[in-house]
């Protein structure tokens, strides 16, 4: 069974690899959305990766992953920590979320100690750098596994 995962990215991350790269590295987004596919291809999961800098847009994207996705990663990057739109449109999505975060946001300013998602999502990664986006196609394709047997 081969299962349909979205990775939904939220502002500036278009612009990795040129923004702050002691916090989120050198790769540029085009480089992880190249990886990111190349590691579902190999677990035979299909992928949609998007990237918005408009919170209704995301909202929307999140409402429209209902009916067509089976889980969803998430960097809702400074989103985050002050979208309750987003938090409650995760909420609707009855299916596995995991939260995202490059950098570790615990160690960070104060204002991005808080996730407004956290408690709504099934698991996080953060603080793994670009990486951390593979280690969650791997744990979400795990976590798909185990629930559909
Ligand atoms: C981020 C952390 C957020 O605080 C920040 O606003 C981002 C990226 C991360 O991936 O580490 O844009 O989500």
């Amino acid at each position: 069974m081969s299962f349909k995962i979205i990775i939904i990215n939220g502002p500036n991350l278009n612009l990795l690899g040129e923004r702050e790269q002691s916090q989120y590295g050198s790769t540029s987004f085009d480089k992880l959305k190249e990886n990111c596919t190349k590691k579902s291809k190999e677990l035979n999961l299909y992928i949609e990766f998007v990237q918005s800098n408009v919170e209704g847009e995301l909202v929307n994207i999140i409402q429209d992953s209902r009916k067509k996705f089976d889980g969803i990663i998430i960097n809702a990057a400074a989103f985050t920590h002050t979208s309750v739109a987003i938090r409650d449109a995760l909420s609707v999505f009855k299916k596995p979320i995991i939260e995202l975060h490059i950098s570790n946001i615990y160690k960070r300013e104060e204002f991005r100690q808080k996730s407004l998602i956290s408690d709504i999502v099934t698991g996080g990664i953060f603080g793994l750098g670009i990486d951390g986006y593979i280690l969650a196609i791997i744990a979400m394709q795990k976590i798909l596994i185990n629930e559909n047997r």
